[in-house]
């Protein structure tokens, strides 16, 4: 591997700017090449985020010799077939979220990379924000005793957007929970582990998309109330509570810079500040495993990724939450 690593994006939307936005901060990192299915795309990418090669197609970047790991930003229902293509052709694969749209597309994609020996992780930033890290060590320690509840909501106003568009359209694996619900299914999971038992309903809109989705998850002896949708804006903080107190998560929660600890009557704040936008940490993460030859992350590793979609298959089954392209 050359002195930088090298990168490659894929599918050059919202989110790919962003972490482009991010790796320009990361010195050991080196944007070798973005690929699109727009040629005009890919090169007005590379032009605003200097990479040194744009492709109008996606074959070209998985056979560039000179791409270490390939960044997989498309829509929910493409990262599966993307990262295969990449996998396959021996990429290193760091995949968005949700890594495909149910458990059988992760653990085919996980056994692809396995395979092929090649390095594989899901791009789940919050995992590596440093307050949400900080937050872990301190309930491990004990800090807030017995963990006993959760409440993690995720919401947005998004019912205009486009009905073909990614966020409402089943096609694309549209609905809240891929896209949002993802979060809060996310904190219960760090912190309480798979739950007992799984109670979720959902709303739809017309178009049969689902647009508002409440779980209880249920513990030996906890519970977390979890909650995503597309129908309102919120305040979006996050609580955990335990036997010696509660901590606030700051808004945005899942991408959040300050906690607030209430013990014993008293209030402590704590600041967490995050690099760049926050997923300086993330990539980060991923040149570790990669000097260190490690094929997945032992902070987000394949099973934390099997068992994040097969919660969310279980919330889905639930709540009736169905894609057009499954059987
Ligand atoms: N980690 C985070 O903070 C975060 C935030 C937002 C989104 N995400 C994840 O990132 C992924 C992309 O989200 P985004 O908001 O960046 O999406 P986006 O801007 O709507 O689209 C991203 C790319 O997907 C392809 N695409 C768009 N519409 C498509 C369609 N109808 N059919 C097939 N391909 C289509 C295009 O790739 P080409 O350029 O190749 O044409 C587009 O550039 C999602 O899976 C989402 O869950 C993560």
């Amino acid at each position: 591997m050359a002195l930088k690593t090298q990168w490659g994006i894929l599918g050059l939307g919202k989110i790919a700017h962003k972490f482009a936005h991010d790796l320009a901060l990361v010195p050991s990192a080196q944007l070798t090449a973005v690929a699109s299915s727009s040629k005009e795309r890919a090169m007005s990418f590379a032009e605003k985020h200097q990479a040194l090669k744009a492709y109008g197609e996606y074959t070209a970047l998985y056979n560039d010799e000179s791409v270490d790991v390939i960044y997989i930003a498309g829509v929910h229902t493409d990262h599966y077939a993307h990262s295969c293509a990449a996998l396959a052709a021996g990429k290193a694969v760091f995949c968005e979220k949700p890594l495909g749209i149910n458990a059988r597309e992760v653990k085919e994609m996980i056994a692809l990379a396995q395979g092929n020996n090649v390095f594989f992780m899901e791009a789940l930033w919050s995992r590596f924000n440093p307050a949400l890290r900080a937050l872990k060590k301190g309930i491990d320690s004990g800090r807030l005793g017995d963990l006993r509840h959760i409440q993690a909501s995720f919401s947005m106003d998004r019912l205009n957007d486009d009905p073909a568009g990614r966020l409402l359209n089943t096609k694309l694996g549209g609905g809240s929970l891929l896209d949002i619900g993802i979060y809060p299914i996310f904190l219960a999971y760090f912190f309480l582990g798979m739950p007992e038992e799984i109670i979720a309903k959902a709303h739809f809109n017309t178009q049969g998309t689902e647009i508002q989705t409440s779980i209880i998850f249920h513990y030996h002896q906890a519970q977390a109330q979890l909650y995503s949708s597309l129908t309102h804006p919120i305040k979006m903080d996050a609580k955990l509570f335990g036997s010696k107190g509660e901590v606030t998560i700051h808004p945005t929660w899942h991408e959040t810079e300050k906690l607030t600890w209430l013990l014993s009557g008293a209030e402590t704040e704590e600041t967490h500040p995050k690099a760049g936008l926050g997923y300086v940490h993330e990539i980060e993460e991923v040149h570790f495993c990669l000097m260190e030859n490690q094929k997945e992350s032992s902070l987000w590793s394949h099973t934390d990724s099997l068992n994040l979609i097969s919660l969310l298959d279980t919330v889905r089954e639930k709540a009736g939450i169905r894609f057009p392209q499954e059987p």
